[in-house]
């Protein structure tokens, strides 16, 4: 399965420092505040994995599960949950914990749902984030990447629910289309 990659972007080593980098950035900020990780099923699986055990402390986690409409690989912004937050997130310290952001639009239409739901404050930590690609501009707290506009797998990141499990994140090797 490795060779599906056509070029690694991001080896395991490198996300795993970065993500100890904003572990320790994000705990600066929250050490105090209770916050509360809501996680974008199912590609932030790992990231959210990695990203709580690199936490010098221990915090809470939640996840929600959408479906946005659109054609292939594009997303539209049309966005129905299929999966709710457990929790009432009214008051509390909310950070959205994203495997990527490309349009933007998906993650736009979670913001503005969490906002209706009175948070004490919401903030976005994402692993990618692909500028070219944005078509809404997103204030995004914690980036580890930006990326050329490119289609990625690995770590979390799906071809057709394939290739999550893969260590690295990389393109596809033309053979895996065709
Ligand atoms: P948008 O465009 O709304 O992205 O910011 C919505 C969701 O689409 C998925 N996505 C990707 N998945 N490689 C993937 O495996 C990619 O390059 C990619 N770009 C977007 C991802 O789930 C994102 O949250």
């Amino acid at each position: 399965m490795g060779n599906d990659l056509d070029h690694v972007l991001l080896t395991e080593e490198q996300i795993h420092a970065r993500l100890d980098e904003l572990a320790t950035e994000i705990w600066r900020d929250y050490h105090d505040k209770d916050v509360l990780l809501v996680g974008v099923l199912k590609g932030a699986i790992l990231v959210m994995a990695d990203l709580m055990r690199a936490l010098p402390g221990s915090a809470p986690m939640d996840w929600m599960a959408v479906s946005s409409y659109g054609s292939g690989t594009k997303s539209s912004g049309v966005v129905r949950i299929l999966k709710d937050l457990d929790t009432d997130i009214s008051g509390r310290h909310v950070l959205i914990v994203e495997d990527i952001i490309d349009s933007g639009l998906t993650l736009n239409w979670i913001r503005a749902n969490l906002t209706s739901r009175e948070p004490a404050s919401l903030e976005i930590c994402t692993l990618l984030r692909k500028p070219e690609a944005a078509k809404v501009d997103i204030d995004c707290k914690y980036v580890g990447f930006d990326i050329p506009n490119e289609f990625v797998v690995g770590y979390g990141l799906d071809y057709d629910e394939r290739y999550r499990n893969l260590r690295d994140i990389g393109t596809l090797a033309p053979h895996v289309y065709s």
